[in-house]
């Protein structure tokens, strides 16, 4: 490759090998570790998924169980953490927080200086047990509500919705909250996690990578698009009192003029997958199964009539962050929370990515063609 070949964005560069996760864009299919996604999210618990993610293969029924008693035994709101987030402003962004106790549980891990794969694979283990309290606590103390400590008689999920909102969850809700997981755990080179590989690719440490990770998830192009899909349904206005077909009228005349306006509208395109996100039906399933657990059928008019409208003038397709946004919304969390959820999946495969390149490293440095001045003297 020559040097003035200039691939914006680095698009359509293969950049590394990984065994992770395999996007293919042609089938519209995502694999993790060779499994469809779409199996892992009918049959497994979140718990197994990262597993298998960090391992490369399907826990025994032993090593599923030695995992799901340590994730119990770490669920608990580290009060160092808990005393960090309390100096920060509650109308700052919540992934700000999230950044913000990742950056504090890597400043006092005991092991901060090891980066040995087992020590690793512990600090992982630590992270995706640790973050959900992170999340509910912040997402409570918004409300002016105190913590919720966690409880060792619920999974991963059920006691993730159990910590945020202080009661049990339906099990509609659960199953729809862990197949959210399931599939914003992995999706290869992605920035979030390409951000997480350049930081390893230095030899710096895990928490360090998801820290940076978290910042690139934030950004509306990437991870924050799930909430600004809440944002442009509450744009358009929520009337629970409308009839779907009323809804579905109202959003594709806003999308025919924001598209006029020339505006983006956030959940639809993908770098990767022109013709569909090989996980939105799956997530579809799971937004319909809560519009009928909560009877908000008008939702659904909205979401039906911005994808109808988008398709018709652009053809473009919604991605992952498209049934998402909604979903959360549904289950109670606010929309800004919605991002920070992301984070708690992708952990997952952020360490497995962080595992992979450590195993075989190469530092991260591009070139750059320079377009500025040409030499001069001052
Ligand atoms: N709304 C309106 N127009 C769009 C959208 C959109 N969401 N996405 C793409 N387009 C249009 C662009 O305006 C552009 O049109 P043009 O050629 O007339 O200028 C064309 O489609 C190509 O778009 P690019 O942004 O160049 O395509 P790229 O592959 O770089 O972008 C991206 C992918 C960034 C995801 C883009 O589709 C986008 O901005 N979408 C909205 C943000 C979003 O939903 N992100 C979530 C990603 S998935 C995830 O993180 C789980």
């Amino acid at each position: 490759m020559s040097e003035e070949t200039i691939y914006k964005g680095l698009a359509g560069v293969v950049a590394d090998h990984t065994a992770v996760s395999k996007v293919n864009p042609e089938t519209n299919s995502l694999l993790y570790r060779g499994y469809p996604v779409q199996q892992l999210a009918a049959e497994l618990s979140f718990e197994e998924v990262a597993l298998l993610l960090w391992t490369g293969e399907l826990p025994s029924a032993e090593e599923r169980e030695e995992f799901i008693a340590f994730e119990r035994r770490h669920r608990a709101l580290d009060p160092r953490v808990k005393s960090a987030i309390d100096l920060l402003p509650t109308d700052c962004h919540p992934m700000d927080v999230g950044r913000t106790a990742v950056s504090v549980l890597g400043a006092n891990h005991p092991q901060a200086g090891d980066s040995s794969p087992e020590a690793e694979l512990r600090k992982a283990k630590e992270l995706f047990a640790a973050f959900p309290a992170v999340v509910a606590y912040d997402q409570r103390r918004r409300r002016g509500l105190d913590v919720v400590p966690p409880r060792d008689d619920l999974d991963y999920s059920q006691n993730f919705l159990w910590m945020t909102f202080g009661e049990e969850a339906a099990d509609e809700v659960v199953d729809a909250f862990r197949v959210s997981m399931v599939l914003y755990a992995e999706h290869s080179f992605n920035a979030s996690t390409f951000t997480a590989r350049v930081v390893t690719s230095t030899l710096s440490d895990l928490h360090s990578a998801v820290t940076a990770a978290i910042g690139a998830l934030k950004g509306p192009l990437h991870g924050g698009a799930n909430e600004a899909v809440m944002h442009t349904f509450e744009e358009i206005g929520i009337d629970p009192e409308e009839t779907r077909d009323q809804a579905a009228a109202r959003a594709k005349a806003w999308m025919e003029e924001a598209l006029g306006q020339g505006r983006k509208v956030m959940g639809f395109g993908h770098r990767v997958y022109k013709h569909g996100d090989s996980r939105v039906p799956t997530m579809k399933s799971a937004l319909d199964a809560m519009v009928e657990h909560y009877g908000r059928h008008e939702l659904m008019g909205l979401y039906d009539g911005l994808e109808a409208a988008m398709d018709e003038a652009k053809g473009i397709l919604p991605n992952l962050d498209y049934p998402a946004g909604p979903t959360y919304h549904l289950m109670g969390f606010d929309t800004e929370m919605f991002t920070p959820l992301f984070i708690a999946s992708r952990i997952t495969g952020w360490a497995a990515h962080i595992r992979e390149q450590r195993a075989d490293n190469s530092l991260i440095r591009p070139l750059s063609a320079y377009s500025g001045p040409a030499e001069r003297s001052l």
